[in-house]
């Protein structure tokens, strides 16, 4: 055995280049490919791809729109033959706004929490708000394995010899899944026999007005304002919905939020009653609800 301290420059640690298998799971192909189908996902993102792009030219040949990424040193060594299923082979993400994001077996082989919180929150901000997760962690009793062949204990989990490398290896617990997948919509935790393959849902997050200031809210709020124009109503107004480009369109936590800064309710959806304008009089020049809808905007 070595002794652990020849361990500590983490620079000496190799990231496997992936597993051998180049077909993708079971899983993978009976539970996960359906679900994107079914979800109207259309653009994935496949973090820590791996050498043979199991999962990217799986989906890339089941018609979803792949880019795959993967350490600098480890792109060129990525198979050739099939770089050419999918859309684009890099080392670092060149697009946002993914449906889906894969992060396989990618997690456990990183040493530090550091490490691994930081390409969690890399990968989470390209997906789209709404757009799915599949995260795929070696489970505890997979460790088993690496105590039977000899691995040697390090940080958190262990040192595995592959030739002359070393490459480190962490198994997790149900709970610590959850942990990590705590600010997503859990949707599914596969515990298979070594492993947890998991699929999460980014929370939508709306931004809205609250006194005054802009908050990040899974909740949109009471109403919804038209920017330019300066007019409030309803959430499923159907004038709002259809007629106004996402990029104008504002949120309020509450009434009182709407009227304070200059909104003037809509004369379509009719979003106030003489109950609601006997709170917020105060607030507005106009005497009566009456005067509140007809106010001029632009
Ligand atoms: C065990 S392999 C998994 C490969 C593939 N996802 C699969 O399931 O077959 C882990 C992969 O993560 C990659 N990796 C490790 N750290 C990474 C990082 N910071 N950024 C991108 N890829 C990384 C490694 O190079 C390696 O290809």
């Amino acid at each position: 055995m070595l002794a652990k301290g020849r361990y500590m420059d983490l620079e000496q640690i190799a990231y496997p280049l992936t597993s051998c298998k180049t077909k993708p799971n079971k899983i993978m192909r009976e539970r996960i490919l359906p679900f994107l189908q079914e979800h109207d996902v259309k653009r994935v993102l496949d973090y820590g791809c791996g050498r043979y792009l199991r999962d990217s030219a799986f989906l890339a040949e089941n018609g979803f729109t792949v880019d795959a990424v993967d350490l600098e040193e480890q792109v060129e060594n990525i198979d050739s033959e099939r770089v050419r299923f999918v859309k684009s082979v890099s080392s670092s993400i060149n697009e946002s706004n993914y449906d889906a994001a894969l992060l396989n077996f990618v997690l456990q082989v990183l040493p530090t929490e550091e490490q691994r919180q930081k390409v969690l929150s890399k990968v989470c901000a390209v997906i789209k708000p709404d757009g799915y997760l599949v995260l795929s962690l070696r489970n505890q009793r997979d460790m088993k394995h690496c105590v039977e062949h000899q691995g040697t204990p390090y940080n958190d989990g262990f040192l595995m010899r592959r030739g002359k490398q070393y490459t480190f290896v962490r198994g997790y617990e149900r709970e610590e899944v959850e942990a990590i997948l705590s600010k997503m919509d859990i949707v599914e935790i596969i515990r298979t026999c070594d492993s947890f393959i998991t699929i999460s849902q980014k929370t939508k997050l709306y931004s809205i007005l609250k006194g005054g200031r802009a908050i990040q809210s899974p909740m949109p709020g009471e109403y919804a304002g038209n920017s330019p124009r300066k007019i409030f109503g309803r959430l499923d107004c159907g004038t709002g919905k259809r007629l106004m480009k996402p990029e104008n369109r504002v949120f309020f936590h509450t009434l009182e939020d709407a009227v304070t800064q200059g909104y003037r309710p809509c004369n379509n959806c009719k979003p106030i009653n003489e109950q609601d304008f006997e709170k917020i009089r105060d607030l507005i020049p106009e005497q009566t609800l009456e005067e509140f809808y007809k106010r001029r905007t632009k």
